[in-house]
């Protein structure tokens, strides 16, 4: 992996680990850093070696505080809805559409951009004192990377609506209460519960029946797609591969799988 210069990445045991580090700036995400992220992603998406991607943010306080604040000054309508496409193009939706899981591990403030950040990421794990919002309406803004759309598949369109009109921060134990995070643990505790997530993930599963299950699950949300069909095809695709062959026989055989990747 090259050197970034927002972000700190490292791979161990399947597992490449994103760190963002701006951390004097609560990690916010400028042009250059949405960038980084874009490249990180779109190599991992590509590399067999790694199994799960585990993202947050530097420092004890925030895992992202949110787009900067900075680059919004005096943006035009057309640069505003450019800055908007790119990001969730680029960043977004590729991380929503990656092949293998994405675990958000929230460090603190996840607010604007910051949480829809951890939205786009497949499974979500909180820190006790992180606070969560999307507050783009006390700016005079809404959520521009994809917040409107995700978090009312996550909590619902009424809670969605609350949370995105009052602009207020929820803590860890709120979020988890509405099916925002899917765990809370003690600050300390944070990377280990991530990373027990994905050794199971890494140690038990196919990677292709992986990518499947979240295609067909992505699919249930994708207006364009009919989920029930995408999941027909996902599920026979999954029988063309040696791996779902060796499943069942190591079931059949009372063994552990040796999963190949293929
Ligand atoms: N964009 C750019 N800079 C940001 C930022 C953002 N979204 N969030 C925090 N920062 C910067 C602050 O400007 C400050 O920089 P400085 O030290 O150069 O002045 C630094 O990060 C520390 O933040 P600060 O506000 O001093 O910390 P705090 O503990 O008083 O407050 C927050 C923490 C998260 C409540 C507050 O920073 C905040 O409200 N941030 C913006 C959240 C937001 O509106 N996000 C949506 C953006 S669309």
């Amino acid at each position: 992996m090259p050197i970034y210069k927002n972000i700190h990445t490292e791979f161990k045991n399947h597992i490449l680990y994103v760190t963002i580090t701006r951390e004097d700036k609560l990690n916010a995400l400028n042009t250059h850093t949405l960038q980084e992220l874009h490249q990180i992603f779109d190599e991992a998406n590509q590399d067999s070696e790694i199994k799960v991607v585990i993202i947050t943010g530097s420092g004890t306080k925030a895992f992202v505080a949110g787009a900067d604040i900075v680059e919004l000054v005096n943006l035009t309508q057309e640069d505003a809805v450019s800055l908007s496409k790119t990001g969730q193009n680029q960043v977004f939706d590729l991380i929503e559409k990656l092949s293998k899981p994405v675990i958000a591990a929230i460090n603190g403030f996840a607010l604007g951009g910051g949480l829809e950040l951890a939205m786009a990421c497949h499974i979500r794990v909180a820190s006790q004192n992180a606070q969560m919002g999307l507050p783009e309406v006390f700016l005079g803004l809404i959520p521009g990377y994809g917040g409107t759309q995700r978090l009312p598949i996550l909590v619902g369109k009424g809670k969605a609506i609350e949370l995105i009109c009052t602009g207020d921060m929820i803590t860890a134990q709120e979020a988890q209460k509405i099916g925002l995070v899917n765990h809370v643990v003690a600050i300390d505790d944070l990377l280990k519960t991530c990373e027990n997530i994905a050794y199971k993930i890494i140690n038990q599963t196919a990677p292709f029946a992986i990518k499947q299950a979240l295609l067909a699950i992505n699919a249930a949300f994708d207006k364009h797609k009919n989920g029930f069909e995408q999941e027909m095809n996902s599920f026979g695709l999954c029988f063309t591969t040696e791996d779902c062959k060796e499943g069942i026989e190591a079931f059949l055989q009372k063994r552990k799988a040796n999963f190949k990747g293929y």
